[in-house]
């Protein structure tokens, strides 16, 4: 599905570009040297070049004080050749994140985090939406006819993607359930789910018998874990051997990310589309 969005996204791209002469950019900015976030921002330039989106990379010292780097977005806001502007988080300790994400221009706000863009979210407008979130409702969309009264269940709560995701699943009409790590009852709580969602960050949390048959499950996790012969290893936050009654189950890796990486491409597009006014 990843690949075919790119594809699809690469059409658009040269469409763009015969049509009227956009070349649809990306600024990443990468503050600090955190390893997790160095192999992400390299997905997404990688993913940018294949797609035909030109792609700028700003990597920063981790030092950099918050002033410069809010100038940074100030001058990325204004350029016109930029339509996305991509802050990779988390940020070192001492930059105000909240801070930053605001200063963001909305419309070049591929990551869908500006309080406008959550607040359009919110409120069923049409903004820009997070990468993660859209991922995974696409996912679903490719296993789900209709979404209505369905029960779901997400685990987290971050800005990133447990309140987002269950948005998009509220605007569907689902009943939607939003638990976290400290939720009491949370097993009882995910049984009665026809959809699960779990971006936690806890390896293993789901296990097979908090998911009733037939359920789908959307792993978002992604935890870097030691096996018991020394080996490092990268699971989600399901048991997955312990899941073949769910209906369906994204793997991890290979589920969840590259969706959020295509829907980054979708979106820097979508917005460059927006700021040229073309439909
Ligand atoms: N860090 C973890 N996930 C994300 C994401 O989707 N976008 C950004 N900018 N940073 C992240």
């Amino acid at each position: 599905m990843a690949k075919a969005l790119t594809d699809r996204v690469s059409e658009d791209v040269a469409a763009l570009a015969s049509a009227t002469a956009v070349a649809p950019t990306l600024a990443v900015i990468l503050v600090g040297e955190d390893p997790a976030s160095q192999v992400y921002v390299g997905r997404k330039i990688a993913a940018c070049q294949k797609a035909g989106i030109i792609s700028r990379e700003h990597r920063l010292d981790h030092a950099t004080s918050q002033t410069a780097l809010l100038d940074l977005i100030e001058q990325l806001n204004a350029d016109p050749d930029v339509h996305g502007i991509l802050v990779q988080l988390p940020l070192p300790k001492g930059i105000d994140a909240g801070a930053v994400l605001d200063r963001i221009d909305p419309a070049k706000d591929v990551d869908g985090f500006h309080p406008v863009n959550v607040g359009r979210l919110s409120t069923g407008s049409d903004g820009l939406v997070p990468c993660t979130p859209l991922g995974c409702m696409l996912l679903l969309e490719s296993v789900i006819d209709d979404f209505r009264g369905l029960n779901c269940v997400v685990i987290g709560k971050s800005n990133i993607v447990g309140k987002p995701v269950a948005l998009l699943l509220l605007d569907r009409e689902c009943t939607v359930t939003i638990t976290h790590i400290l939720t009491r009852g949370l097993q009882d709580i995910v049984r009665t789910a026809d959809i699960v969602v779990v971006a936690a960050g806890s390896p293993g949390l789901v296990r097979g018998n908090w998911v009733k048959a037939g359920a789908v499950v959307i792993d978002v996790g992604i935890n870097r874990i030691v096996d018991a012969d020394g080996k490092q290893r990268l699971v989600g936050d399901c048991a997955s051997e312990e899941l073949g009654h769910a209906s369906a189950l994204t793997p991890v890796p290979g589920g969840v990310g590259p969706m959020t990486v295509a829907c980054l491409l979708a979106n820097t597009v979508r917005a460059a589309k927006a700021q040229r006014h073309v439909a």
